[in-house]
């Protein structure tokens, strides 16, 4: 029987779920918080590429790199090589306390790739959620202001903190009271679903910016209260919407004018997923603050909070954490980012660019299907009841993707009404097909 590493497309060899995750589902169901939010049984053995194989011997294909993270696929040699010879060396010593040479080589090469010809601090933390801290704590500190922008659909975490910036579904607050953050939420230059009217040839990024100067700063957030603007240049978990391509400059414009810091979320976008290493590079724009975690340390946890120097200027003590920055982590770091400048970012630009075409054509087929949008390999598709009112349709968003996971594909859902693509950077032409094949046998069996 041929495993994980051994096979480019899914092999589903028992009912599913398999009788021995149907045995360990009943553990999980026994010990693990019900607050996770599973789709599907997938009780996975092993990973190989853009394969995973199940504990029953079930190999599906991986188009959702467990949540953006695997970009270079799973169990790359050359990461595992990396962690395993630094975990030789040593696996901890809290660079909070103490030095090792590679935690200031990460930030060099932090410097180097990000937007900006100017020198950027470093702050390590271990998640997505942990680097908005970090950011959200350097904005108030050096701006000494305390006021936030934030946007309807964003994700930025789940912690008290970045919760106050969440705003993606309402089980993410239910049942937490208060938010910890004076936040106020603006609609994000969505193209498709919009609430705020347009005026004639007004660009719905255009529309945010006039509402944030005319609206908010006028009422609720003056602008010299207003520590930081918080965005996604492409939300993630709210549905992989591309905003009008004028939008995050529009908010440059506005951070600039008012002394606003400029916080830019790229944990889900970043690390070239988008055919760029920052999806900010596809819009010109050079944030004050860079959030990022996810892919960028080949599967392991590590979250960066990048900032202009002149926003870190905070006293010792002011923040820090004992895992932060791992030496492990840091080490599969500089061996991802080495990776993807060498080959794999070109390869996302391009097979993104070949799956949207495909999922268009695949549009044009299917009504529910409303919006096919993306860059690179961060590719959504909306589906809607009708049309014309654009009315989500989630139970069908849902059962499309339970149908790929039955056929061995896997993908997630995102927004209320929209199924994400964020396989691992590294897929070949076969892999797509397959993917947009299964995708499309999904929707039929749907809704037929
Ligand atoms: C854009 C964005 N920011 C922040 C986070 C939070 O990251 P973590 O789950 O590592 O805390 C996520 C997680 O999905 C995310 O997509």
């Amino acid at each position: 029987m041929q495993t994980a590493a051994e096979l480019k497309l899914p092999e589903i060899r028992t009912e599913l779920p398999g009788p021995k995750t149907r045995e360990l589902l009943e553990k999980d169901r026994k010990y693990i918080s019900p607050s996770y939010t599973r789709s599907y049984p997938l009780m996975v053995e092993r990973g190989f590429g853009a394969m995973l194989e199940d504990v029953d011997g079930n190999v599906f294909l991986d188009f959702n790199a467990g949540v953006a993270v695997a970009a270079l696929g799973h169990g790359h040699p050359e990461i595992t090589e990396v962690i395993a010879r630094q975990a030789e060396r040593f696996i901890h010593i809290s660079g909070t306390d103490y030095y090792y040479p590679h935690q200031s080589e990460l930030a060099e090469k932090l410097n180097r790739i990000t937007p900006g010809n100017f020198i950027k601090k470093v702050h390590y933390g271990n998640s997505g959620a942990e680097a908005m801290e970090g950011a959200l704590k350097a904005a108030v500190y050096s701006t000494n202001r305390s006021k936030f922008i934030a946007f309807r659909g964003a994700f930025h975490g789940r912690t008290f903190g970045t919760l106050s910036l969440t705003a993606s579904k309402a089980a993410q607050r239910r049942g937490f009271g208060a938010q910890a953050l004076d936040v106020t939420h603006v609609p994000y230059a969505n193209p498709v679903r919009f609430p705020l009217n347009l005026r004639t040839g007004e660009s719905v990024g255009r529309r945010v910016a006039r509402y944030i100067e005319e609206t908010v700063f006028k009422t609720t957030v003056p602008p010299e209260d207003c520590a930081a603007i918080i965005v996604e240049p492409i939300q993630g978990e709210g549905g992989y919407v591309v905003p009008s391509p004028d939008f995050l400059p529009e908010l440059r414009r506005i951070s600039n004018k008012h002394g606003i810091v400029l916080i830019v979320d790229e944990v889900q976008t970043g690390m070239g997923r988008t055919g760029k290493m920052w999806a900010v590079e596809h819009y010109g724009v050079e944030p004050d603050i860079i959030c990022m975690a996810k892919a960028i340390a080949g599967g392991l946890p590590l979250g960066v909070t990048l900032a202009r120097e002149e926003l870190m200027q905070w006293h010792a003590g002011a923040h820090a954490s004992t895992f932060g920055g791992n030496p492990v982590a840091i080490a599969a770091s500089l061996k991802t980012i080495e990776i993807l400048e060498n080959g794999v970012m070109a390869n996302a630009a391009e097979a993104g660019n070949y799956m949207i075409n495909r999922l268009r054509e695949i549009k044009d087929k299917h009504d529910s299907i409303v919006d096919v949008r993306g860059l690179g390999l961060m590719i959504g598709v909306e589906f809607a009841r009708d049309p014309d009112t654009l009315e989500p349709w989630p139970e069908l968003r849902d059962e499309i993707v339970l149908e790929c996971f039955r056929q061995g594909l896997i993908v997630q859902g995102a927004g209320q009404s929209a199924i994400r693509f964020s396989p691992p950077l590294i897929i070949d032409r076969e892999q797509a097909d397959f993917a947009i094949d299964t995708f499309e046998a999904a929707i039929i069996h749907a809704t037929k």
